[in-house]
């Protein structure tokens, strides 16, 4: 792998940064400093460093971002500020967002550069939880919750699944749904005729949203974190 790759991919900076470093003999190759960016490295036995820190390559990142209103979950928007933006130089790797938020949702959104993974938590096939805190236009009666814990016609082929609600005070719900359609909760609402005001996903696939996070910031995820993250794939093999 070239060398400015490696350190592009390790979302250290943006690729013109690295090359820079490079050019400033910052970056060590097995403890020789070297200046062209093309030079060919082996990511599993060479010995890398950044201003004499050693750098262990890491084929996947993994970050929680705390979405917030007004931005899209998008690599590239011709108008509106995208989710990878927030990242800032973090952002320059080839991270995408794990599904979707609307604009105007907030919550958990986690980014990585790991295709497999993602492919497996978005499969329709394997019901990954998400849970959302929901605000309502008006309070939600028994039938209401009951329809929605059975599912309900959203104007497709088929119902949704069964998803769990439970009750946190008159105009908010905790909503958990198994499968992730185009605006499904907002659109579960409407079957039940009632009106989301606000929503906010609080967990995917087992990760919850760190609410220390303010809105619009982001961390990389802990081990423990990665490691629920590496049972999915595991329990796909
Ligand atoms: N359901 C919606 O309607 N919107 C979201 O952003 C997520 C789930």
């Amino acid at each position: 792998m070239r060398l400015d790759k490696f350190l592009c991919e390790m979302n250290l900076g943006t690729r013109s940064q690295v090359k820079a470093w490079i050019r400033q003999g910052l970056v060590g190759v097995n403890g020789v400093s070297v200046k062209s960016a093309d030079t060919k490295i082996d990511e599993d036995s060479d010995q890398i460093t950044l201003r004499g820190q050693a750098l262990s390559y890491r084929k996947y990142v993994y970050y929680m971002l705390h979405k917030p209103v007004g931005v899209v979950s998008a690599t590239n928007d011709n108008t509106a500020k995208t989710v990878i933006s927030l990242l800032g130089d973090h952002g320059s790797g080839n991270l995408f967002p794990v599904g979707r938020l609307d604009k105007d949702s907030t919550g958990l959104l986690l980014l990585t550069n790991d295709g497999e993974l993602a492919h497996l938590l978005l499969s329709p096939k394997r019901h990954v939880d998400k849970t959302y805190q929901v605000t309502v236009e008006h309070m939600l009666s028994e039938q209401d919750i009951h329809r929605l814990e059975q599912g309900v016609d959203i104007g497709e082929e088929k119902p949704t699944l069964p998803a769990r609600i439970s009750v946190l005070d008159e105009n908010t719900v905790l909503i958990t749904i198994h499968e992730g359609r185009f605006h499904q909760v907002k659109r579960m609402l409407q079957a039940v005729d009632n009106r989301v005001t606000a929503l906010k996903r609080i967990r995917f696939g087992g990760l919850e949203l760190d609410e220390t996070l303010p809105p619009g910031s982001y961390r990389e995820l802990t081990e423990e974190e990665i490691a629920i993250l590496q049972n999915v794939k595991k329990s796909a093999t």
